[in-house]
């Protein structure tokens, strides 16, 4: 009921506030923060975004809430803040981890995301292995599979610009918001969600897609890619980053200036970013391999609706390929009829 959802609430706007005040005014926090400046990210960006720290000592947060008056604490177990009991004990799930508080639609703490750093030697003690990110489970408050990071700061932007840009990961979106972008949401790692793509749904018909630059942001932006296509009427414009970098580590290497340069002139067209897809690893100077990658590129072109579109891809491949544009035409329509 409504009185149990605003209890989870206030123990997580409690708990946003004790890792908040860590990682700004404390000793125990003061590697994480430092790696933090040192990343790039601004005092006034951790205050925007709320970040904060767990301490190591595993049942801090514990302590903190059990003095806090105005809360229930029947609810602790129920916030998905803690993990393993030891004795009854609640111990602190994100325990010397910088904290990326997740928020709701309405900009409600639904939920929190812990980052180790590298200030942090459980990364660099032998056998030690462990998620670089580690994310609340879902709860009451938390569906993960309809959130979107900094959905509720973006959205009047995201109305204003006529578009969204969608990252995968949360130093993506704070970098950018830093340099400007504020209307940048993210996935929270590459598989997006139809749920995910209907929140988007209800404040713009746009959306660049700006994940990664690796193998499997590339794999990730394809399968997006599709979703969109599948459910909706969206417009989808892609930035390829060039390999190994993602938007952080773009601005961080390059600038914002240039950053945001690249993220308004660097845009493929959905058919410009499939034909450099399906061209990765082909041979095109191998007769089967060709014939199939224009048979890819043809297929996926029985979506683009705009006939003057359609009309510079048919003049792309008959020049590139030495076919005639009635052929191509012939063999598109096709698909067209496959499609029906
Ligand atoms: P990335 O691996 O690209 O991380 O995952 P990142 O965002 O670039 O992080 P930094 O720059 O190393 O700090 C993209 C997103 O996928 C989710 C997180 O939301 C992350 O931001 N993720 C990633 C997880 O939930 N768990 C993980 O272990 C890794
Ligand atoms: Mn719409
Ligand atoms: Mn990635
Ligand atoms: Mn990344
Ligand atoms: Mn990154």
């Amino acid at each position: 009921e409504n009185s149990r959802f605003s209890k989870l609430l206030a123990i997580n706007e409690k708990t946003k506030e004790f890792y908040h005040h860590i990682l700004i005014n404390t000793k125990v926090g003061e590697a994480a923060y430092l790696y933090l400046l040192d990343r790039g990210v601004k005092k006034e960006t951790i205050e925007e975004f709320k970040l904060g720290f767990s301490p190591p000592q595993r049942n801090a947060l514990k302590l903190y809430l059990d003095n806090q008056e105005d809360i229930d604490h029947t609810l602790l177990s129920e916030t998905g803040l803690f993990s393993d009991r030891d004795d009854n004990q609640l111990l602190d799930r994100f325990s010397s981890r910088i904290i990326f508080p997740i928020t709701d639609h309405r900009g409600h703490t639904v939920a929190f995301s812990g980052r180790i750093f590298e200030g942090d030697n459980s990364e660099t003690t032998p056998g030690f292995h462990s998620a670089k990110y580690v994310n609340s489970p879902e709860t009451d408050l938390f569906n993960k599979r309809k959130v979107l990071f900094n959905y509720d700061k973006a959205r009047p932007n995201i109305r204003r610009e006529g578009e969204v840009y969608l990252f995968e990961g949360f130093m993506d979106v704070i970098s950018s918001w830093q340099a400007g972008i504020k209307n940048g949401i993210a996935s929270m790692g590459t598989s997006l969600t139809q749920e995910q793509i209907k929140q988007m749904d209800r404040v713009t018909d746009k959306v660049i897609i700006a994940y990664d630059g690796d193998p499997a942001g590339l794999e990730a932006t394809k399968r997006a890619t599709e979703y969109f296509i599948e459910q909706t009427h969206f417009s989808i414009e892609i930035t390829s980053f060039p390999e190994k970098l993602d938007p952080d580590d773009y601005i961080k290497s390059r600038g914002k200036e240039a950053y945001k340069d690249f993220l308004l002139h660097g845009r493929d067209t959905l058919m410009s970013f499939l034909m450099k897809y399906y061209r990765n690893g082909k041979n095109l100077k191998n007769e089967s391999e060709r014939i199939s990658y224009i048979e890819q590129v043809l297929k996926e072109m029985t979506t683009v609706n705009s006939p003057v579109e359609r009309e510079l891809y048919f003049k792309q491949l008959a020049e590139e390929f030495k076919v005639t544009q009635d052929t191509l035409k012939e063999q598109f329509q096709q698909h067209v009829f496959e499609n029906q």
